[in-house]
């Protein structure tokens, strides 16, 4: 089509990294939707090419050795759009469309064209910054996060993600325009915190977003967690710095987001249930079912799925402390039954979840927390096996308890079924018809009730 053609952005970063990429963006100079109509021809008549005309781009997906993702779009210069409908050839560099990239380490280009194929065009000395870990902005930092603020976020990210510094003069700017982000839909704010979540030693991202100020306005919440409190010289751990540590031993052990988000938001309840006692110290009574209630409303406010990713997280803070306690004490088989009945299939989650919440420096301590939760993992194991409590059913159902005592809906039925259940728990009662009928009989009596038919 005789049009200059580049792989740019995070595809070349990557490659020089040696990350593994499916993710092409291709920039044209020409028009990047018609050159994307003819490669998709060119490789396969049957690909379908979305383009958005809005933005002059156009995508693609294409399954070779890997899942292909390609986008293409006409190299941009800001003048161009302001002032004049005419394609670029002349004067729309490939510089012009590196300037208005975000870091130099993306601002790389491999060259498509027949002259100076796979040639790597390097104008910012982005290699060089990839070499030395660092990530600074082509232009002043002030005009090039200005352009678009969710750079200041993607700077935070790429640091944490790639373990990369920001250059001084970048993180200046990010934390004098740190308000500016309030600007950017929440969408896009939610997608690099969840990649900052997902990185492996995810503090250093959220270290940097507090640094910056960012923080302050992408997720307050977490902020309100930072400080100590003294009276009578007796002060409290910062729950800020607590709560990153968890997350950090979350994250050595699971990849699962929604319980690393369970990390971030486990002691989201202190600051509101703080207290102070004489001779007791501090304490956060209640933090637990606090935070639960908590949760749908920060995960409304980030923009957040509002399904069952948001109460596997409610459920995961509700019973952060359950293991522990049992850890503490010696365990009765009714407490664990209690504690499978009430985590059922997330229990596994959740115990992962409470040994990262284990940040204690005291070495003894620790070692004497792990091996209890050692042997908390061992009795559930043991009970399960034997009683089936993690997807508890009632053996015996409400329609049941009705037929048996020729009654209508009513609160006693609820009474009886709680008390099955509860002599179910306690191990006074197993978990099968026979004995859960017989023990429903006898309840029954107890409240005045007679079995009608046999
Ligand atoms: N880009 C930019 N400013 C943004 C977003 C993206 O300048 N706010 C540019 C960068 O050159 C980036 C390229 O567009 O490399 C592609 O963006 P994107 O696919 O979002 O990011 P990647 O760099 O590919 O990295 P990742 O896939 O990890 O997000």
């Amino acid at each position: 089509m005789g049009v200059e053609a580049y792989v740019v952005g995070g595809y070349v970063r990557d490659s020089i990294l040696k990350r593994p990429s499916e993710d092409i963006d291709i920039v044209v100079l020409g028009s990047g939707i018609e050159v994307a109509t003819k490669v998709a021809k060119e490789l396969d008549p049957s690909i379908q090419v979305k383009v958005f005309k809005n933005f002059g781009t156009a995508m693609f997906q294409f399954r070779g050795e890997k899942n292909w993702e390609v986008e293409f779009v006409g190299a941009r210069k800001e003048s161009y759009r302001l002032n004049s409908r005419k394609p670029i050839v002349e004067d729309g560099s490939i510089e012009d469309d590196h300037k208005r990239r975000d870091f130099t380490i993306n601002a790389l280009a491999f060259s498509l064209n027949k002259k100076n194929f796979g040639q790597l065009l390097d104008p910012f000395n982005g290699v060089s910054d990839i070499e030395s870990k660092c990530i600074q902005t082509p232009l002043d930092p002030d005009i090039t996060y200005s352009d678009d603020p969710l750079r200041m976020m993607r700077a935070i990210r790429f640091a944490a993600q790639l373990g990369f510094h920001i250059e001084e003069k970048s993180f200046d700017a990010i934390s004098r325009n740190a308000k500016r982000i309030k600007i950017v839909s929440k969408e896009r704010v939610l997608d690099e915190l969840n990649k900052i979540i997902l990185c492996p030693k995810p503090s250093n991202g959220f270290d940097l977003l507090e640094k910056s100020g960012l923080l302050t306005y992408v997720f307050p919440e977490l902020l309100n967690l930072k400080g100590v409190d003294t009276r009578n010289g007796i002060g409290h751990k910062d729950n800020f710095y607590h709560t990153l540590e968890v997350l950090d031993n979350l994250s050595l052990h699971s990849n699962n987001l929604w319980l690393r988000w369970a990390a971030l938001l486990h002691d989201i309840a202190k600051p509101a249930t703080k207290s102070f006692f004489e001779g007791q110290g501090w304490t956060f009574h209640g933090h637990e079912f606090k935070g639960a209630k908590m949760v749908p409303k920060i995960f409304s406010s980030l923009k957040l799925p509002m399904n069952e990713k948001m109460r596997f997280v409610q459920k995961m803070v509700l019973l952060h402390l359950r293991p522990i306690v049992l850890s503490q004490e010696i365990v009765s088989d009714s407490a664990i039954r209690r504690l499978l009945f009430d985590a059922g299939d997330d229990i596994d989650d959740l115990m992962t979840l409470c040994e990262a919440d284990i940040t204690s420096k005291n070495e003894t301590k620790v070692k004497r927390f792990l091996a209890n939760f050692k042997l908390v993992r061992q009795k559930l194991i043991e009970i399960e096996e034997k009683d089936n409590i993690r997807n508890w059913q009632p053996p015996i159902s409400g329609e049941l308890i009705m037929q048996t005592f020729s009654i209508q809906p009513s609160r006693q039925v609820g009474v009886i079924k709680d008390a099955i259940r509860n002599a179910i728990l306690d191990g006074e009662v197993s978990n099968n018809f026979d004995d859960a009928f017989e023990f429903m009989v006898k309840k029954g009596s107890e409240i005045g009730l007679t079995m009608v038919n046999k």
